[in-house]
Parts: structure tokens; C-alpha cells; sequence
């Protein structure tokens, strides 16, 4: 995509003050998501650097699915959803993390061949813990992590330092 088609996507994501609650600034994707060449352009610029190095695109319940599905059909590869806990019937591999309050945990199936290489894929990198725990969880079911790819960094958060491979397409 063009520098033009990013910002002009960029421009869609909509900032929502005190949401969930007061003192937070929302990022909103659903814009962006309802605007063909908006979407388009970013499922584009998140694969583009890792076209040809992956087998397979892993995205990150719940947001995280739905640029995964995308990223998964324009690379012509299958999807693997890593979803929070107890959603998977048959959870090969499943890793507790960290939140602000309290842990969460991220499970997944074992249908890949081992060796698979796995871009993972979330909507967001905020404080890293998710994306942390997904970069334990997917060797845990056989596949290599080569790349990782967010639509949106919130930089004050930090989490680039639990995962500094990190693509990001913007950064706020
Ligand atoms: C959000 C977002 C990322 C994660 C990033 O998911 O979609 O997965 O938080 O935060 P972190 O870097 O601090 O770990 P959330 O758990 O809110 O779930 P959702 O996608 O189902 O809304």
C-alpha cells in the first residue's frame, strides 16, 4: 500500500476518550474494518514484509480473528485461532499470563504440522502480555513463530519491550 492508502486508513480508527472507563483512550477499528479499501490496505501492509516466510497466520481472540481471517485468505495460507480459555474443545497447548489485574489464559489445537511457520497476528500491542504469551503458546503446539504483526502499537504501554520484533503498521 501507498503512504496515501495508509494514512487515509489510518484516519478511520476512531479514538474514543473513557472508554472502557474514565482515563482510557479507546482505539476503535470497526471504521476502519467497514471501509473496503481501508481494510484492505492494512491486511496488506501487515503481511507484505513477510510475504513468502510464514505457513500459516495465527490470530489472537477476539479482535486479533478478524485481520487474521483476512491476512490468512489474501496470503493464500490456513488460520489458527489462539482463544482465551475454555472455548476449545480439545486445547493441545494452554499458557497463563499476566493482566493488569488478575491472569488470563490463551489456549490452542495442535493441527499443524510440526515446524509450521506461524505469523501471529493481534489487532493491538498494548502492554505485551498477550502477545508474550501467544510467542510461548504456538511452540507449544509445534510451530515456529517468524514474524509478528499488529495493526496498531500504543507505545506508552511498553509492550515492545516483551516482544521487540514486533511489526506494527501504526503506532500511537
Ligand atoms: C486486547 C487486544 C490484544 C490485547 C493487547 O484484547 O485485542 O489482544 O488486548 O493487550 P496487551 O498487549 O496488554 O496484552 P482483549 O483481551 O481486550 O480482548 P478482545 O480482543 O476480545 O477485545
Amino acid at each position: 500500500p501507498t503512504t496515501e492508502d495508509l494514512a487515509r486508513a489510518e484516519a478511520l480508527i476512531r479514538t474514543i476518550p473513557d472508554y472502557p472507563e474514565p482515563g482510557v483512550l479507546f482505539r476503535d477499528i470497526t471504521p476502519l474494518l467497514a471501509d473496503a479499501a481501508g481494510l484492505r490496505c492494512v491486511i496488506d501492509a501487515m503481511i507484505e514484509p513477510f510475504e513468502g516466510q510464514f505457513d500459516v497466520v495465527a490470530g489472537i481472540e477476539a479482535r486479533g480473528f478478524l485481520l487474521a481471517a483476512a491476512a490468512a485468505t489474501v496470503a493464500d495460507v490456513g488460520l489458527v485461532p489462539i482463544r482465551k480459555a475454555g472455548k476449545l474443545p480439545r486445547p493441545a497447548a494452554s499458557v497463563d499470563y499476566a493482566l493488569e489485574y488478575g491472569t488470563a489464559t490463551i489456549e490452542a489445537h495442535d493441527d499443524i504440522a510440526p515446524g509450521t511457520r506461524v505469523l501471529l497476528v493481534d489487532d493491538v500491542l498494548a502492554t505485551g502480555g498477550t502477545l508474550q504469551a501467544a510467542h510461548e503458546l504456538v511452540p507449544a503446539i509445534g510451530g515456529v513463530v517468524v514474524a509478528t504483526s499488529v495493526l496498531m502499537e500504543l507505545s506508552a504501554l511498553g509492550g515492545r519491550a516483551l516482544v521487540p520484533d514486533t511489526f506494527a503498521v501504526f503506532t500511537a
